[in-house]
């Protein structure tokens, strides 16, 4: 595996592998992998013949600076997974290398309205962090192909949108949300949670896969079936954020158009912050 940190470099590399007519997939990351990671790799692998991953913590998309400082940094660990699963080439781009003029002094992409709800009115400027990185990244790469997680389903939709938007000749592919054997999520967050704390975190899923049975039933008061959900988290000592049931294609509230459903929530659970979303 080669690692990359320099733009140039990078896109010389991958150059040479469009003029062999190889296909490129690629899968960003901000480290600190895990399986979940590693399935978006695998299955991008499945689809090219070349494949690309970077990894870069976007100072762009936190809300809260010592988040930033806390993320957890692990390269050597995370190149040897990279390596095992046959990753070309890692691509570490410096901040300085992304934002040669600061966090400030940038043009930035904004996927209007979608970005401005749920996650996006939780933490304000987050996905504008986000999809700015993501476009900088598919500039750098110029990748056929990209492969992102469920988990973070509104960023899914998001860069959807993007792709589409801005006409980026790049196919997208979402995956579902690897889980531990308890049903929580995978994500880097997960360590922060105590011992105690950690058994707590599989509820929220629980709660999810409580609702989509409701809604299976046929029950369609989605705000009391919300309600239930927020006050059920609350006595189990999570400090929930939202729970919403909304239209999975555009992530508005359920109309006579509705075709698919997803549930999404974010909750606290002490200091940490945990999301989680499912399908119906
Ligand atoms: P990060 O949190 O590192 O996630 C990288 C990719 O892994 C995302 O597409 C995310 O949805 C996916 N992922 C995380 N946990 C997963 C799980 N349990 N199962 C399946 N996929 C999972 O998301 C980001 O980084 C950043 O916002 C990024 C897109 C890299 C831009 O900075």
């Amino acid at each position: 595996m080669q690692v990359i940190s320099a733009i140039d470099e990078l896109r010389r590399t991958v150059g040479a592998w469009h003029k062999a007519d190889l296909s490129v997939g690629f899968v960003p990351t901000m480290g600190n992998l895990h399986r979940g990671h590693l399935a978006l790799l695998k299955e991008a692998a499945h689809h090219c013949e070349r494949l690309v991953a970077s990894i870069f913590v976007n100072p762009l998309q936190f809300d809260e600076e010592c988040d930033l400082q806390s993320y957890p940094r692990t390269l050597e660990a995370d190149m040897v997974q990279l390596e095992s699963i046959g990753v070309d080439v890692l691509f570490t781009p410096t901040e300085a290398s992304l934002y040669p003029h600061g966090r400030e002094a940038l043009t930035r992409v904004d996927v209007a309205g979608l970005g401005d709800i749920l996650e996006g009115a939780a933490r304000p400027g987050h996905f504008v962090g986000v999809t700015t990185v993501v476009t900088k990244l598919f500039n750098c790469v110029q990748p056929d192909l990209a492969v992102f997680g469920e988990k973070d389903f509104q960023q899914l939709l998001l860069v959807r949108r993007l792709v589409a938007d801005l006409n980026m000749p790049i196919k997208l592919l979402g995956l579902a949300t690897v889980r531990e054997a308890d049903g929580l999520a995978m994500s880097s967050r997960n360590q922060r949670l105590s011992t105690a704390e950690r058994k707590i975190a599989p509820l929220l899923y629980r709660e999810l896969q409580a609702i989509k049975d409701a809604l299976l039933h046929e029950k369609h008061d989605y705000a009391a079936l919300e309600q239930a959900a927020v006050e059920r988290l609350l006595r189990l000592g999570f400090v929930p954020e939202y729970v919403a049931i909304r239209d999975a294609d555009t992530l508005l509230a359920i109309n006579n158009n509705t075709e698919n459903r997803v549930i999404l929530a974010a909750a606290r659970l002490g200091d940490t912050r945990l999301i989680d979303n499912l399908r119906v």
